[in-house]
Order: structure tokens, then C-alpha cells, then sequence
């Protein structure tokens, strides 16, 4: 829970130009009296998202998006609703007097003290006689005491020394299974981490959740890095090794490195580079896309040389080009690794081959020619062809232009067949994507609808309206309306009063979201008064009856019972008389 004043809440909002808030974000051009821009909250080219200064809030007609400036901000930026009110606040250069407490209900609580209490004992064991090889083996490696201390890299020892500490702790053995630190064999219970280099990994927010293990004694079991099996707390597929440490970097230097791995993004960090992440495993999935998607700043891939590497480079580039993000490659030629790099060159080498990243789209003309013999010439058609492919994929025409001409160039192909093979690509793939929906006129709607939408509408801006609503219709049959009438009056229960904008963040259900939109962008300079409102309640109750006519005229049709068929004939009588 949050405590900002609710006063202060209304303040920074009505003080905030949420045409500006967004325009700090992402470019916005007038049309009318609003503004548009392209959404950042799904993937397009096209500037469906407007935003309102006159109302506070912004919506995009294709996914949906809604809500005032604070909406904005928390989503945008990926931080709470109170973070986002800060935030606004700076902004717009006032100082918040409330205080936040930001107290969530915090799940796990019991498994992440377990792993952080692991942690600590495996970074206790390097510092005593036992962690004597393993620090020498370190100092090998050039990862020195404050390294050791910033990665909280460990050892563990012997079978069973975790297992002995959390017991007299009283963690239950059923928990230490459950977090993989311990696996049961029969009646006994022994470590899984044994005589291993520990180095915790963290989930996004930086708590410990599980670790990785490497060998460095001789003859050591495989693998060379054990990790911790997935558990509730620990979800591989979430993860991306020192995210939490290179987050800050990361803003600072508008870039984000990506490694294969962990060790890599240690020996890049400790470089100075600290901007780094590393893959866990050599492909992402769409959560940890999705996380890297809400850094928003280039990612440069600089995987493994050798050809796995250079497949993840491609799969990984792929991926995050699919979702807008600008990629950049760096392919060693010479080491192995970044950490080899850094050992054997030093940072202000490796700040050069980062200078030099080439684009994706380079790298795919590189990565395509491969296992090709290009003097071929069924090789070549096949090479032209994917090259043609990814280059109808770039979305800067600019650059578009330059690799089209490159090509002619090295190939010696007239720029007008490929500019010809390029639209024709274009149009095979535009017949299967379903346009992008246009900002279409809300359908005309009948007396009723126009009665609903006014009355809903009258009910936002005053109470006094939400009184009438009650005493002269009760409710709407719609389920939809009636939910948005029922969001209303909750609403006011809460806050005394509504502000469009707010009340839009406030309402959950993005089907109730997508109508109340509707209300406040149609209802347009409406003289607020009793007898206007009377005169739709009075349409709309009378539309209700005429509905309810038409029921009862079809029930008439199919009822058997002569007594129950007359009683419905009366009731139909009566309302006629009513409408
Ligand atoms: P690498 O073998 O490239 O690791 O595997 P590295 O960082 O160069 O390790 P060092 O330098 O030999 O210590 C890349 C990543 O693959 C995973 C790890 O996440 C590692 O960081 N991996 C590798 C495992 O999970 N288990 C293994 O046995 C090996
Ligand atoms: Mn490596």
C-alpha cells in the first residue's frame, strides 16, 4: 500500500500537461485537438495512441491502451502507481510533502531469507582454510577480493555442511528439497552443491533465488557449471543473469550489452562495462524479451566465438528485432569469449569493438553468405532472396536504401530488379498481415445508446445525477453499462468526487475501460442539468419497456398455458400504456 495524499494526487494531475508527460517519452504531432503518437505498449509503426490534454489521458485505438498521466508513466517506465506519482511530480518540478510507503504483501518471503542465508554461508566458506584452493583458483581467474565481494561469490564444501547449518536453523528438509539446495536420497539428505564455486544468481529485483556452481578442482564431476533446478522462486525463463546490477548502468549509457556467458558479464562488469547482462541459456523467451523490451535502449549482442555463438546471435538478434529493438552486433575474432577479450586486451580495446557493433542487418548479410558459394548461382539467388527479406524487415528507409544499393554494387544486379523483388516480398507479406485498425468514427448510435451514454456521463460529473440514476432507473439491462454505472458509483464511494482521467485508470476491466472511453470522447459540451438528465432517463426507461415488450411478446408465442398466456397479454397491455 501507498500513502500519498489524495489532494496532492489531484494537484500534481491537474498541474501535469500529459501532452508534455508523453512527449518526454516519445515523439507526439498535433492533429486537431489532439495529439498522436506511436504506442509503446505494443509493437507498431503506425501513431494510433492520442492523447488528450483537455481530458488528461491517452488512448490507442489498436491495443487498447488507456489512461491518465500517472497510467502512463507507471506502465511506461514499469514502476508502481506511487513511484509513478513521484515521478510525475519531479517532472513537473514539485515536491511530493507525502511520504510513500511502498508495503506490498511480499510472497516467499521464507524461501528468499533461506537463499540469502545460503548465500552467506557459501560466501563465509571462500574466507576460511577450506576456501584456500578455491581463492587461488580465483586469483587465477583475476577476480580479486572486490570482485569477489560485489558477485557475493562463494564455495560450497563439504556433503553435507548446508544441509547440516539449515537444520539447526529448523528449515524443514521438505523446503530444502523444494529449493533444490538439498537432494534426498532414501532416508539421507546431502547437499547438491559440492565443493563448487557459488555465484548466486538473482531475479530481476535482485534477490538471491538460486546459484550456479562452478568446478575448480582437478577431476571435478561434470557439469562445469551446475545451476539450481527450477523452483517457485527460481524461474530460469525470468531470469537474465546481473540484470539487476546493470539496470542503472544501463540508463546511463542508453545501451545494453548482452553475453553468453555468466562469467563474461562479470569480467565485462568489473571492466567498467557494467551496462551487461548475460543469456541463461542461449535463447530468450518472451519474459525475458519482454524485460529487456522495457529498457528500452539498443542491445549490442557480443555471444560466444564460435558457432554456437554465432547461431545465438542470430536467433537471439532475431527476436529482439522482432520487437523494435535496435541491435547491434560484436563478433570476436581472436578469443573466445568477452572474458578472454578483457584478459588478453584490456577495456580500452574493448571499448573500440563495442564503437565498432555493426547493425543487425549487417551481420545477416555476413551470416547469410556462409556455407554459400556465392559464384554459384543458385546460391546467389538463394543469398539475394534473404537478404531482400531482411532488408523489407528494416523499418529505416534510409538504411534500407543503402543496403539495396550495396548490394547492386557487390553483385552487380541493375538496383531496379531488386527494388522490383523487394516489392514483391512487400506484397506477399502485406496479404497476410490484417491492416492495422484505423481510427474509425464510433458507429452511430440509436436513442437508447445516446440516452445511456448521456446519462453515464452526467453521472461522472456530478453525484447528484448518480441519485437520479437510482431512484428513476435503478439499473441498466446492459451488463456493460451497469458495470460502468456500478465502477461509477464505487468510485465515489472512495474519492467524493471523479476526474475522468483518473476514474479511467481506475476501472480494471478493459472492456468497461474501452466503453467509458467512449462516454467521455463522445458526450461533447453538454449543458449539465436535472431536466436534461430527466429527459433521458425518461428515453431510456421507455426504450427499457418497449425491450421488455418485445420479450414478453415472444414468450406470448411460445406459451402453452391459456391462464399464463392471458396474464402475459395484461403485463404487455400495461406497459403499453406506460410507453
Ligand atoms: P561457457 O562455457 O561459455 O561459460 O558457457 P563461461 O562463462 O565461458 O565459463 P568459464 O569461463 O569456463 O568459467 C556459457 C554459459 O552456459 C551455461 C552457463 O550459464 C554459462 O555461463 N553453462 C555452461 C551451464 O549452465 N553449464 C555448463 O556446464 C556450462
Ligand atoms: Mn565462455
Amino acid at each position: 500500500m501507498f500513502h500519498i495524499d489524495e489532494a496532492e494526487i489531484n494537484q500534481i494531475r491537474e498541474n501535469a500537461d500529459i501532452v508534455e508527460i508523453v512527449s518526454s517519452y516519445l515523439p507526439l504531432t498535433q492533429k486537431g485537438k489532439n495529439y498522436f503518437g506511436v504506442c509503446p505498449f505494443h509493437n507498431d509503426h503506425s501513431p494510433s495512441m492520442s492523447v488528450s490534454r483537455e481530458k488528461g489521458i491517452y488512448k490507442c485505438f489498436s491495443c487498447g491502451a488507456t489512461g491518465n498521466v500517472f497510467k502512463f508513466v507507471s506502465d511506461y517506465e514499469n514502476i508502481s502507481f506511487a513511484e509513478s506519482v513521484k515521478r510525475v511530480a519531479e517532472k513537473i518540478g514539485m515536491t511530493l510533502k507525502s511520504t510513500i510507503e511502498i508495503k506490498t504483501e511480499k510472497k516467499n518471503q521464507e524461501e528468499l531469507k533461506i537463499m540469502e542465508l545460503t548465500s552467506l554461508f557459501f560466501q563465509n566458506n571462500l574466507q576460511t582454510a577450506k576456501g584456500q584452493k578455491a581463492k587461488e583458483y580465483l586469483k587465477e581467474r583475476s577476480l580479486d577480493d572486490d570482485a569477489i565481494k560485489e558477485f557475493q561469490i562463494g564455495l560450497s564444501i563439504d556433503k553435507n555442511a548446508l544441509y547440516e547449518l539449515l537444520k539447526k536453523k529448523k528449515v524443514s528438509e521438505r523446503m530444502l528439497v523444494n529449493l533444490g539446495l538439498v537432494n534426498q536420497q532414501d532416508l539421507t539428505y546431502h547437499d547438491v552443491f559440492i565443493n563448487r564455486i557459488m555465484f548466486p544468481i538473482h531475479n530481476l529485483n535482485g534477490e538471491t533465488v538460486g546459484f550456479t556452481g562452478r568446478i575448480y578442482l582437478p577431476n571435478s564431476p561434470s557439469p562445469k557449471y551446475l545451476n539450481s533446478k527450477e523452483t517457485v522462486i527460481f524461474k530460469k525463463g525470468n531470469i537474465l543473469f546481473n540484470y539487476h546490477r546493470a539496470k542503472e548502468s544501463v540508463r546511463i549509457e542508453k545501451k545494453l550489452i548482452i553475453t553468453e556467458g555468466n562469467m563474461d558479464a562479470i569480467r565485462m562488469y568489473i571492466n567498467g562495462f557494467k551496462n551487461t547482462i548475460a543469456l541463461m541459456g542461449t535463447s530468450l523467451t518472451t519474459a525475458q524479451i519482454n524485460e529487456i523490451k522495457k529498457l528500452r535502449v539498443p542491445v549490442i549482442l557480443m555471444l560466444d566465438n564460435d558457432s554456437a555463438g554465432l547461431i545465438a546471435t542470430y536467433q537471439v538478434g532475431s527476436l529482439l528485432e522482432k520487437e523494435n529493438i535496435n541491435v547491434f552486433v560484436v563478433r570476436l575474432s581472436n578469443e573466445k569469449d568477452p572474458d578472454e577479450y578483457l584478459i588478453k586486451n584490456g577495456p580500452e580495446k574493448m571499448a573500440i569493438s563495442l564503437k565498432n557493433a555493426i547493425s543487425f542487418l549487417e551481420f545477416k548479410l555476413a551470416y547469410y553468405k556462409q556455407n554459400k558459394n556465392l559464384q554459384d548461382g543458385e546460391d546467389l539467388a538463394k543469398y539475394i532472396k534473404e537478404v531482400l527479406k531482411s532488408i523489407q524487415e528494416e523499418p529505416d528507409p534510409i538504411k534500407k536504401e543503402i543496403m539495396l544499393k550495396k548490394i547492386s554494387d557487390e553483385y552487380n544486379f541493375s538496383i531496379d530488379i531488386l527494388r522490383q523483388e523487394l516489392a514483391s516480398i512487400e506484397t506477399n507479406i502485406k496479404k497476410d498481415i490484417i491492416p492495422p485498425k484505423e481510427e474509425v468514427p464510433v458507429k452511430r448510435k440509436n436513442k437508447y445508446e445516446i440516452g445511456i451514454y448521456h446519462i453515464l456521463y452526467f453521472m461522472m460529473n456530478d453525484a447528484k445525477y448518480i441519485k437520479m440514476y437510482k431512484s428513476k432507473l435503478g439499473f441498466f439491462d446492459n451488463p456493460i453499462y451497469r458495470g460502468i454505472a456500478n465502477e461509477i458509483m464505487a468510485y465515489y464511494e472512495l474519492h467524493g468526487k471523479i476526474s475522468y482521467a483518473d476514474f479511467l485508470s481506475y476501472v480494471e476491466t478493459s472492456k468497461l475501460k474501452k466503453e467509458i472511453y467512449e462516454v467521455i470522447e463522445n458526450v461533447k459540451d453538454e449543458e449539465l442539468n436535472e431536466t436534461i438528465m430527466e429527459e433521458y432517463l425518461t428515453t431510456v426507461k421507455k426504450v427499457r419497456k418497449e425491450h421488455e415488450i418485445e420479450d414478453l411478446k415472444r414468450k406470448v408465442k411460445n406459451e402453452l398455458d391459456i391462464n399464463r398466456k392471458i396474464a402475459l397479454v395484461s403485463r404487455i397491455q400495461e406497459l403499453k400504456k406506460e410507453v
